[in-house]
């Protein structure tokens, strides 16, 4: 494990911290309870402002895959560090607005658009509204018409490209349900052109997640560079190109490339392809604030099975679903000490068997855990399901709690639920 990936360490007696400093005292300094997401907002600028870096002179746009994490705390630090967002609903568009993202450094996805959500990205004056279809297309010059505004519209192509990954997050295959496919790309062109409402700005694709090296992700922007140089030698407009995110992080035994080796990989494919004028555009989620966040939990109780010990703790897969939706594997250690060898298989709350975060050698029972590398996909896809309240969230910075944002509690739930 290198320090590049993470900011999640031990202190010599061994207790956990995060950012330098003990995870005990950064809940105890917010005064919430358990579960617990907590970041660590130095990390998440750093693993940015190194992203940044790698691209030197170069003209770029990192757009921020917000889904990963749209906290206001972790928006408001990138927009500092200058990175945009990529978006894929106008509710994340009003969050960004809101953080003081400036609408030129956003590009908004999706396959399916309310009309409200492209009359908001088009009056904001978005840097790209990026077209999954060519009935999107038409629709979207239909609304552009109407507010008397033209868009700017980027063709987010389906390269053809299978990943090592898993298939619930690879999005670049020909079956996916995801971006324009390559024969259909000329008669979007055309579309756009023919369109006195639609401005060409950009092609873009995105061929899944959690991408160990930059092989597929160079796979499949080599046909976003095929695409583009066509686009110039046929006298057409462009603006830039989208290699999308997908840079991996390291959950634990397997070693990802930092994300400056993905921001290399497609300098040098757009210098090979002699599309240096173009904008580089790319979208990372995970890699900016996976390994800089925790879900701490606290122990419930132990359960002697006859085939196995239990650890009942008080995250469930509504906080942190990635274990049950894709058999994910967090890292889970105890808090105050460093882990033992004794096993334990480590359950939450849900009535529902894939409520588990597998087995982890923790030692002799502890009281608190922390399950590691949760900063992306964990707060964004947690639910209320059996009742639960969402978590609270913690945001730290040279080592102390700079903003909380309690749980809303067990009793806002069951208000709504009996209104419903
Ligand atoms: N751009 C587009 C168009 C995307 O669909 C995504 C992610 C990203 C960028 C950012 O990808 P990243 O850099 O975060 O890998 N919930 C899953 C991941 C779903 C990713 C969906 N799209 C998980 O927990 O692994």
């Amino acid at each position: 494990m290198s320090a590049r990936m993470t900011t999640f360490a031990r202190d010599q007696e061994g207790h956990a911290t995060l950012g330098g400093t003990r995870l005990s005292t950064l809940l105890e300094q917010a005064g919430v309870p358990t579960p617990a997401y907590v970041y660590d907002l130095d990390g998440i600028a750093r693993a940015a402002t190194q992203l940044k870096q790698a691209f030197g002179a170069r003209r770029h746009l990192i757009a921020y895959a917000m889904k990963a994490n749209g906290a206001g705390s972790i928006l408001r630090t990138l927009r500092d560090v200058g990175t945009g967002v990529c978006l894929v609903s106008g509710g994340e568009m009003k969050v960004a607005l809101g953080a003081g993202m400036p609408p030129n450094r956003m590009t908004i996805n999706g396959v399916a658009k309310a009309n409200w959500e492209i009359d908001l990205a088009i009056n904001q004056g978005l840097f790209a509204i990026q077209v999954e279809s060519l009935e999107e297309l038409t629709r979207i010059a239909e609304r552009a018409k109407a507010l008397g505004r033209p868009a700017r519209v980027g063709l987010r192509i389906n390269p053809g490209v299978q990943i090592d990954s898993h298939s619930h997050i690879a999005t670049g295959h020909d079956a996916a349900k995801f971006g324009i496919p390559r024969a259909d790309v000329a008669a979007a062109f055309e579309r756009i052109d023919a369109s006195e409402w639609l401005v060409s700005v950009g092609v873009s694709t995105h061929v899944g997640s959690q991408l160990p090296t930059p092989k597929a992700y160079v796979e499949s922007a080599t046909a976003v560079c095929e695409i583009a140089r066509e686009r110039l030698r046929s006298g057409g407009t462009l603006e830039y190109m989208n290699f999308g995110g997908g840079f991996g992080i390291d959950y634990g035994p397997e070693v990802a490339e930092a994300p400056a080796k993905f921001a290399q990989a497609a300098l040098t494919l757009a210098a090979e392809h002699g599309l240096d004028a173009l904008e580089l555009v790319v979208e990372p989620g995970r890699s900016l604030v996976g390994p800089y966040g925790v879900l701490v939990a606290s122990v419930r109780q132990g359960k002697e099975g006859a085939a196995r010990r239990w650890l009942m703790i008080d995250a469930g897969m509504n906080d942190l679903l990635r274990p049950a939706l894709y058999g994910a594997f967090h890292r889970i250690e105890p808090l105050e000490r460093a882990p033992g060898t004794k096993e334990w298989r480590v359950v939450g709350p849900i009535c529902e068997s894939s409520d588990d975060f597998g087995t982890h050698a923790l030692g002799e029972l502890p009281e608190r855990v922390v399950l590691r590398d949760t900063g992306a996909y964990g707060f964004a896809m947690a639910s209320e399901y059996n009742g639960r309240a969402l978590a609270s969230e913690v945001f730290s910075k040279n080592g102390n709690v700079v903003h909380t944002s309690p749980s809303p509690g067990v009793d806002f739930w069951v208000e709504r639920r009996l209104k419903a």
